[in-house]
């Protein structure tokens, strides 16, 4: 057998779990999952069952996006969670939670969640990746909102997220709405 190299070990079988809310999945999501995947070798998109937070989408709905978005894609697992973010961990073979920072508007929040998972559970640690330049403008809220009164969020989420928040919305299946030259 050939010696392991040094750190070998540990870069087999490498999970991360990717939680939040994905009401609704976005490119911003899909990117990190995408950068996320040269790191690990698997990845769970565990979507967090948060009534609480009046989501727009249904739990079954948002599953049902991620699970289509991600159906060719290997290596990652969409999911559903109830309660804490670390007892869900607790049950994978995870020790890395993954989130996505896109300013340093994010990065209250995102340290008190981590430091609070880390002082539930001390062997999980949370890795934050910095979105991508495209997408850093870009959050399920802002994609509600301006969905909702009709604005062009095509190329922000996937096509299947644009047809259903105009479903959601009731709003007309139509073209991007751009301002031109000639508007
Ligand atoms: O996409 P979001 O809404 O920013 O994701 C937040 C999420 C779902 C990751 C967070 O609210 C969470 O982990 N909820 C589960 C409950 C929990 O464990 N809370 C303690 C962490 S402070």
């Amino acid at each position: 057998m050939a010696p392991q190299k040094k750190g070998e070990d540990k870069a087999m079988g490498k999970v991360a779990i990717y939680p939040g809310s994905f009401d609704p999945i976005t490119y911003g999501h899909l990117d990190i999952v995408e950068r996320a995947l040269e790191i690990f070798d698997k990845v769970i998109v565990a979507i967090a069952d948060n009534a609480e937070k009046r989501p727009l989408f249904s739990i079954e709905e948002r599953l049902q996006m991620a699970k289509i978005i991600f159906k060719d894609t290997p290596n990652v697992i969409v999911d559903s969670f109830k309660g804490l973010l670390v007892d869900y961990v607790a049950k994978t073979n995870a020790k890395v939670i993954l989130r996505g920072l896109r300013a340093t508007s994010d990065f209250e929040y995102e340290f008190h969640m981590a430091s609070m998972n880390r002082s539930l559970n001390t062997h999980l640690d949370t890795l934050f990746m910095m979105t991508s330049k495209d997408y850093f403008f870009v959050s399920s809220r802002t994609i509600k909102e301006v969905a909702k009164l009709g604005g062009g969020v095509e190329g922000l989420v996937p096509d299947l997220v644009v047809r259903r928040l105009k479903e959601k919305f009731k709003l007309p299946v139509t073209k991007k709405k751009q301002i031109g030259w000639d508007d």
